[in-house]
């Protein structure tokens, strides 16, 4: 997938973004303005770009990808800023800026998060398309984003902290496969919801998407380790200072790049079946193992 193709859907993603948020200048000002804050400076816009991607692969009408396109980056962007908390990780930089909190207050920012939350709900609601593939969407999206998904994931990793190594692999995959996979997972699926994947497609991309959230979490972990602070956008350094449950804690920088290439060839392996239509996702979790930011 020529990088064009992965800009565009970019500017179209970040426009849908806008207008789907609530006007600053209208009340309550505050919470509009945090929530506009959390969304609209900065990020890689991975998950849009994996439901445009999906989409395009099984013939999707991309008019009706913006909805789950912005629904996920809602859910995503909410959970980052509640991530930031002091009652969780304690960030405060967040996409090089100020963190919510930071910038407005502990409470507006936990109702930002909240109103996140609903607002990605209320999209998908709205969205074009059919009634049976809209209940899918939402079922798909509110699974990934709950107690099963996210929000599951991230209590695992914050029963974890301060006590990081004393975690088998296994476990350790699996909090992954929640905090971050179940999101990545949803957007894959939802893209293709839109079009015209049958179960045996839908299968080889769930093979796809696990390695995927999983490599994009491992990658995180190391940048955390080796990236810098202005790179990032967020603080470098932190998981080891915080006892966080990490591959690099756990195994070590060797082992987790040798797991990064093994989650690399899985994914290759699951899109083979699909051939060049798949380049889209191809790139997409090539960005995913080599980014530095
Ligand atoms: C950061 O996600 C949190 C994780 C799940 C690892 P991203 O790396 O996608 O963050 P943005 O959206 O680009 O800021
Ligand atoms: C967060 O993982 C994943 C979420 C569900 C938000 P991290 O805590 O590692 O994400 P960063 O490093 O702060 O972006
Ligand atoms: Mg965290
Ligand atoms: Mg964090
Ligand atoms: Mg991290």
């Amino acid at each position: 997938m020529p990088e064009p193709q992965l800009a565009a859907w970019r500017v179209r993603t970040d426009a849908a973004l806008d207008r789907a948020l609530p006007a600053d200048n209208r009340a309550p000002q505050r919470l509009h303005a945090a929530m506009r804050h959390a969304v609209l400076l900065g990020g890689k816009r991975m998950r849009p770009l994996l439901v445009h991607a999906s989409g395009a692969l099984f013939n999707a009408d991309p008019a009706l990808l913006d909805a789950p396109a912005v629904a996920i980056e809602l859910i995503h962007a909410y959970s980052l800023v509640h991530d930031d908390l002091p009652a969780m990780d304690d960030d405060d930089l967040r996409r090089g800026q100020p963190t919510v909190h930071v910038t407005f207050d502990e409470a507006t920012a936990i109702l930002a998060g909240d109103a996140l939350q609903s607002l990605a709900f209320a999209v998908l609601a709205d969205a074009p398309g059919s009634p049976p593939i809209r209940v899918e969407l939402l079922r798909t999206l509110a699974s990934a984003a709950g107690a099963a998904g996210m929000c599951g994931g991230q209590a695992l990793d914050l029963h974890a902290t301060g006590n990081g190594h004393a975690m088998t692999v296994g476990d350790l995959e699996q909090l992954h496969a929640l905090k971050t996979g179940a999101l990545i997972r949803a957007a894959v699926r939802m893209g293709a919801l839109c079009g015209d994947a049958d179960d045996d497609a839908l299968d080889a991309l769930d093979r796809y998407a696990d390695a995927l959230g999983l490599a994009f979490q491992v990658r995180d972990d190391i940048l955390d380790v080796e990236g810098d602070s202005a790179t990032l956008g967020k603080t470098a350094g932190k998981d080891a200072a915080q006892d966080k449950a990490t591959f690099p804690a756990l195994l070590g920088m060797t082992a987790s790049r040798q797991r990064l290439d093994e989650l690399s060839r899985a994914m290759d392996a699951a899109l083979a079946p699909f051939g060049d239509r798949a380049d889209g996702l191809r790139a997409l979790g090539r960005l995913a193992v080599e980014r530095d930011r």
